[in-house]
């Protein structure tokens, strides 16, 4: 063959490999065999051989290029790669809606919605239609260059199939490993006796970062793109036609995408999404809802951190999965001395964020279900809580895993360590617990209780402070504090020997006046901050509200009648139990004057409990609360306090708010996580204003755990656990408002669907 022919003849065979590719790896529409591909292929490969000058870069031969690389070069994005502010509920996404509608001045205004693919992103630069640069995120800012692992892919171009491509094309995109490629591979993996990728995510990640572009080009990657961010050349007016553009230059673009015009919609959109989620080849974690006309994104623009056009729609109740290694697991000692084993985890990006720890509740839970040092496990992460370890993967198993157990001693101060009983408030939980009331562990986690926001507010002291000075013996007790001199506290050295790294004198200068105001706190912060077992926000400020200092709470009589009445209600019911053995003549008579007698001072401390005796503090945070003062710690903070001169006010009964007979009558409610549109003492006002009751931990008693932002683990779990149900914070702004408006009555929020 001459060269001109050859010329011709291999500009065909590429076109068309380019073509059968695009079938293939795009569209998932071969129209050709493997058998003739190969042929195809095999003929380019032989032409080029005798031709090496007609070889081009945009060759299918050229996806694998040059020799492996010692490292990636560094880009700077021209646009940075931002990430997604996100929406956790229909109400969360009607804000956003109504900020959009607001900058927009009542325009019309379109959505478009499109699955949140969960792999990991990429952006391409094509020149003139041909691929120039393909790079990571990096920090959003400066990425790396893969392009040489980019081009191996071969649902990406090499070339744009456009007839004039525009001069310049930046998109972005993820790149992902489609189920059954990522299943495959492991299986290679396991083969060679290599260890698998515990998810797809990651081994996509694993995948890019290799050095050698002829091994990535082995790995199953594929890759979807979801924006044009910058075009020169050419104008789309909507997103919806910038997609259609890129799909028809040879680009994937997510499936099961929807323009909407109406949020309501945007919802009914999502919902059938997330019903089909299965039915796509990647994982997704989400919706995103876009504005669809370009005009628009240029006109809200950017945020710091996010472009105001857009946001991720993830509900609360699609509980995020991923799986990853765990690699070992510490051992964490509470405020209490609690031990609470940890999971350290192989990092893996779960929900927006990358977890390396996650809880795994206490140790009959790791034994119960067989979870072992070394396992491949399932994390989960159900809305904000913290992430938890599900189950093992015994299918991963190589043998060398290994069973945990609790240390017998604590792995701070060497103590003992017991198993006990716990109560929580709410029944009685067995835990170890390391015994030595001076571990250094437990005083740094009562000093950083003491002075979280709903405690004292004593900014900076927390983590590693709280630890240093602990270690360093300048606070042994929260009380410490207020003897610290200033320069003491501004040399503290949070690094090491080595290396120090001093609190500072600003820091110091601030937890010295911070301190000062802690002074004039009221009662009731003071009793949140002590740490008092069973007292948490609600119960201190019942407390606060019926007490005039600390001496009262200490000496108090109401809490004694709380105490005695539950003792006195337990005698009666033994009393009149048909399982005591039957009483003779002269024993049910006085057995009739006893409960006579009994029912007698119930009522009496009935009357000096009010409420009918259904006091919100209950009869084990109060017997908790009397004993703590009586306490040789309780007696010395007491004592320490008067000498201090600080003398936290409480009082004002009358204060007392909750409307008897309101339309939350007889509703129990209990507050966790941070909402927006109140604080949560305003949230328990109000419900106390309808006529609700507001306590610290859930029990079956419980109407309703209302859930905002970071919510406590342990009452979700507990929550969960009890069938209790939960509510989000458009269900209880809806719930207050029905009630303000008098009844209907209460309803628990529906969970929200996706
Ligand atoms: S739009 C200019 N759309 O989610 C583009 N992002 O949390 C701004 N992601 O960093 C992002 N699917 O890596 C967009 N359909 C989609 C997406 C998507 C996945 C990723 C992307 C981004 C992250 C934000």
């Amino acid at each position: 063959m001459d060269r001109e022919s050859a010329r011709q003849r291999l500009s065909e065979l590429r076109r068309e490999i380019a073509e059968h590719d695009h079938r293939y790896y795009v569209l998932a529409r071969p129209t050709i065999s493997d058998a003739e591909y190969d042929r195809l292929y095999d003929e380019l490969l032989d032409l080029e051989r005798r031709f090496p000058d007609l070889v081009t870069p945009d060759s299918p031969s050229q996806r694998v290029g040059g020799a492996p690389i010692e490292g990636f070069r560094h880009v700077r994005h021209a646009v940075p790669m931002l990430s997604l502010e996100k929406a956790r509920t229909a109400h969360e996404l009607q804000l956003f809606d109504a900020r959009v509608r607001r900058a927009l001045e009542g325009e019309e205004v379109a959505y478009h919605v499109e699955p949140k693919i969960d792999g990991v992103s990429i952006s391409l630069i094509y020149r003139d239609g041909s691929l120039q640069l393909a790079a990571t995120r990096g920090d959003g800012e400066v990425g790396d260059d893969i392009t040489a692992n980019a081009r191996t892919i071969r649902s990406i171009p090499l070339r744009l199939r456009v007839e004039r491509p525009p001069a310049l094309l930046e998109v972005r995109g993820e790149a992902y490993m489609d189920r059954a490629g990522f299943a495959e591979l492991n299986r290679k993996l396991r083969e060679a006796g290599e260890e698998p990728f515990p998810n797809a995510r990651n081994a996509t990640a694993g995948s890019l970062k290799l050095l050698d572009p002829r091994l990535v080009a082995q790995r199953p990657l594929r890759a979807v793109f979801y924006a044009v961010v910058r075009c020169e050349g050419l104008e789309f007016a909507t997103h919806a036609e910038a997609l259609a553009w890129l799909r028809s230059a040879g680009l994937a673009t997510p499936a099961f995408t929807a323009v909407c015009g109406s949020i309501a919609e945007v919802l009914d959109r999502c919902r059938e999404l997330r019903e089909r989620e299965t039915e796509l080849p990647y994982d997704i974690d989400g919706a995103v809802v876009k504005l669809n006309r370009l005009e628009h994104w240029r006109r809200l623009g950017l945020k710091p951190k996010h472009p105001a056009w857009a946001i991720a729609y993830k509900p609360r109740d699609w509980v995020e999965q991923a799986r990853t290694r765990l690699v070992d697991i510490t051992v964490q000692v509470g405020r209490s001395g609690v031990l609470t084993p940890v999971a350290e985890l192989e990092p893996v990006f779960l929900d927006g964020s990358t977890v390396s720890r996650a809880t795994l509740h206490n140790a009959d839970e790791i034994e119960r279900k067989d979870i072992r040092i070394g396992d491949v496990v399932v994390v989960e992460k159900a809305g904000m809580v913290i992430p938890a370890v599900v189950e093992p993967l015994p299918e991963f198993r190589t043998g060398a895993e290994r069973r945990f157990r609790m240390p017998d001693r604590c792995p701070v101060c060497g103590g003992p360590v017991v198993r006990g009983r716990l109560s929580s408030g709410e029944g009685e939980e067995v835990a170890w617990r390391c015994d030595n009331l001076d571990c250094p562990a437990q005083k740094a986690r009562r000093l950083e209780y003491f002075c979280r926001r709903a405690g004292l507010d004593i900014e900076g002291i927390g983590g590693i402070v709280a630890d240093r000075l602990i270690e360093r013996g300048l606070v042994d007790d929260p009380l410490d504090l207020y003897e610290l001199r200033a320069e003491e506290l501004a040399r503290l050295n949070l690094g090491t020997e080595e290396e120090p790294r001093v609190f500072g004198e600003k820091n110091a200068a601030r937890v010295l006046s911070a301190l000062e105001r802690s002074r004039r706190a009221p009662l009731e912060r003071w009793l949140s901050a002590l740490g008092i077992p069973e007292v948490g926000d609600v119960t201190a400020r019942e407390l606060a509200v019926r007490h005039r200092t600390l001496a009262d709470v200490a000496e108090s009589p109401w809490l004694r009648a709380i105490v005695r009445r539950n003792a006195l209600l337990e005698e009666r019911r033994r009393l009149r139990s048909r399982a005591a053995p039957a009483p003779d003549t002269a024993d049910r008579e006085h057995r009739g004057r006893r409960v006579a007698e009994i029912t007698a001072e119930i009522a009496r401390l009935e009357r000096q409990i009010g409420a009918g005796g259904r006091s919100p503090v209950g009869p084990v945070q109060a017997a908790a609360v009397l004993n703590f003062f009586a306490s040789p710690r309780g007696r010395m903070i007491l004592q320490r306090l008067a000498a201090l001169k600080i003398e936290p006010q409480g009082g004002a009964a009358s204060e007392e708010s909750t409307a008897a007979g309101g339309p939350l009558a007889g509703q129990t409610y209990v507050l966790t996580g941070t909402l927006n549109s109140m604080s949560r003492e305003q949230a328990a006002q109000r419900i106390r204003e309808l006529g609700g009751t507001v306590t610290d931990s859930v029990s079956r008693r419980t109407t309703a755990l209302i859930v905002g932002q970071d919510p406590g683990e342990a009452k979700t779990r507990r929550a969960a656990e009890l069938g209790v149900p939960t509510m989000d914070e458009a269900a209880f702004l809806r719930l207050i408002s029905n009630a303000g408006d008098s009844p209907p009555p209460p309803r628990p929020a529906q969970p929200e669907l996706f």
